[in-house]
């Protein structure tokens, strides 16, 4: 098989990528409480070559707002040399290097944060025994603020396309999703409020980066649970992020996976179907992700117009050559990942079993 739409180049703004294939962020817990790089960092990022876009893990822009006492921060200046570091390895391989804003809101425990108290966007979406406070508009100023300032570290780092979290069930999510937030204030009620938080983050790190990074959403278009984000929700956020200028969106799920939206049909296992239906409504280059394994079915994914461009995760943890074997036409070398979600229980590729058998 020859690849044709994979091995294509892309122009996403001022930023040419070499190819469509692109790493998704994947956490890999290998810092502590100063939310430095390490060396396992600039080796993992070293391995995974030959994407024309590689993006760095979650890296958290609060300390109040970490998933993990291992989490990579980019809340003081001390940490963006580091972090330049990672961008030049992705740099080296020839690839654009991006990077991830993340906050954990209400997900953060006070384990990871280091005894700071988690902040919720609604108390009443959170367990009573969970120790938290609600945000103020004040907190809320303050963490887009905090995002503005990632974002400048980030350019400054060197990454060339910024991504802020709106999935999976983080802040981002906890705001769009009527299950999680039940604010009465201009962040909260309508769907309108929802996205509020969101279309500002874009808005004050466009402000902020000023072209200098291609500025995206990572945005979780559907919750699991009926009653949370629907399908409908997604595609209207996703509308209002490219009417506010946003040059492309990576697209996920919100809280849980969201099985009710898949349109009858759908041609993959996984997550895919949800950037195959919000592409219909956009025309900034959407990054599908979800359930791909085999080059194969990347290049089907591009081929049926699913997505502009493929991101492979976990076959990445399994094979961190994948892209590298794809693009020196050694694909039929790729030792695939089984789906066994044993990164995923345990968030730590070093315990993925192809990973463990052919290193
Ligand atoms: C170990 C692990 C860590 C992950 N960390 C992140 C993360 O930091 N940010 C994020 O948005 N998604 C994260 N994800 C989700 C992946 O980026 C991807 O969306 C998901 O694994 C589905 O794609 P796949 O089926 O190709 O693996 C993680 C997934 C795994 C397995």
């Amino acid at each position: 098989m020859k690849y044709t739409n994979l091995l294509s180049p892309i122009k996403i703004g001022n930023l040419e990528l070499k190819n469509r294939i692109v790493l998704p962020p994947m956490v890999i817990w290998k810092s502590d409480k100063s939310g430095m790089v390490t060396k396992s960092h600039l080796d993992h990022y070293k391995e995974s070559s030959g994407c024309g876009l590689s993006i760095v893990e979650a890296v958290v822009v609060s300390s109040e707002g970490r998933l993990s006492d291992k989490q990579l921060g980019i809340f003081n200046d001390q940490q963006i040399r580091g972090l330049s570091e990672i961008a030049e390895v992705i740099h080296q391989n020839g690839g654009a290097a991006g990077i991830q804003l993340h906050h954990a809101g209400g997900k953060a425990t006070t384990r990871a944060t280091f005894g700071e108290t988690p902040l919720v966007v609604s108390k009443e979406a959170v367990s009573q025994s969970k120790i938290c406070r609600e945000l103020s508009t004040d907190d809320i100023s303050r963490i887009l603020n905090d995002f503005t300032e990632g974002a400048r570290r980030a350019v400054e780092a060197g990454f060339d396309y910024i991504e802020f979290h709106g999935a999976h069930g983080y802040l981002g999510t906890q705001f769009l999703s009527p299950l999680l937030n039940k604010r009465n204030d201009k962040y909260g009620g309508t769907l309108e409020n929802r996205q509020r938080f969101l279309l500002e983050s874009f808005e004050n790190i466009s402000d902020e980066v000023k072209g200098k990074a291609v500025v995206s959403c990572r945005l979780g278009v559907a919750d699991k649970k009926s009653g949370g984000i629907s399908i409908g929700d997604g595609i209207d956020t996703a509308c209002r992020l490219e009417q506010a200028g946003m040059q492309i969106l990576d697209i996920s799920c919100g809280n849980g996976y969201p099985d009710s939206a898949k349109p009858t049909g759908s041609s993959f296992k996984g997550l895919y179907h949800l950037a195959e239906q919000i592409k219909k409504h956009v025309s900034i280059p959407v990054i599908g992700v979800g359930g791909l394994v085999t080059p194969e079915q990347a290049e089907l994914a591009l081929e049926n117009n699913m997505s502009d461009l493929t991101a492979v995760g976990k076959a990445f943890l399994a094979d961190p050559g994948w892209a590298q074997k794809v693009l020196e036409g050694r694909a039929d070398e790729i030792n695939y990942c089984r789906q066994c979600n044993v990164c995923h229980q345990f968030s730590n590729p070093d315990r993925c079993p192809v990973w463990m058998e052919f290193r």
